[in-house]
């Protein structure tokens, strides 16, 4: 398996805990920056990392930024992406199980480091349902296509 991951100035070396996590797993990880403790924009990194997944160079993302919003709504807004902010196991387990999420996103400044790699491990572990979920993923990719969506219920 291979990831890319992706963060601002905030999460510097809060993703090299994840990226040695991650490597531990066994898992080839793609760095698309920043090293950059100063100051950096996080649409840059967002954009980066979803770019890689929606043109499947990688199999799924990671981002992180000081809240994990910011960073992981860049990401969503490219075709195909699902970027999903989680600060706790449960909600990074469903978001594969139910929303398939590509990218999993997470605050710097809100989760600590044990929880980051719990999160992460959740989401990894967890597979995608399919079934009535695909169904509501179909109306999600409907609304990006389309900018509209026929059903009503
Ligand atoms: C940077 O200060 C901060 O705005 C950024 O890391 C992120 O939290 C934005 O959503």
């Amino acid at each position: 398996m291979k990831l890319a991951i992706g963060n601002d100035h905030t999460g510097v070396d809060y993703k090299l805990a994840i990226k040695a996590h991650l490597e531990e797993r066994g898992i080839e990880v793609i760095d698309c920056g920043t090293q950059d403790r100063g100051k950096s924009n996080y649409p840059v990194y967002g954009y980066k990392v979803a770019r890689m997944v929606a043109d499947k160079e990688v199999d799924g993302g990671v981002l992180i930024c000081g809240t994990g919003i910011g960073i992981s709504l860049a990401a969503n807004k490219v075709k195909g992406i699902r970027a999903c902010v989680c600060s706790e196991p449960y909600s990074a387990q469903l978001a594969k199980r139910h929303n398939n999420a590509n990218i999993i996103a997470f605050g710097a400044r809100v989760v600590g480091i044990e929880m980051a790699r719990m999160i992460v491990d959740s989401w990894l572990d967890a597979r995608f349902e399919g079934g009535r979920h695909q169904k509501r993923i179909d109306m999600i990719t409907e609304i990006e296509e389309t900018g509209e969506l026929k059903e009503t219920e």
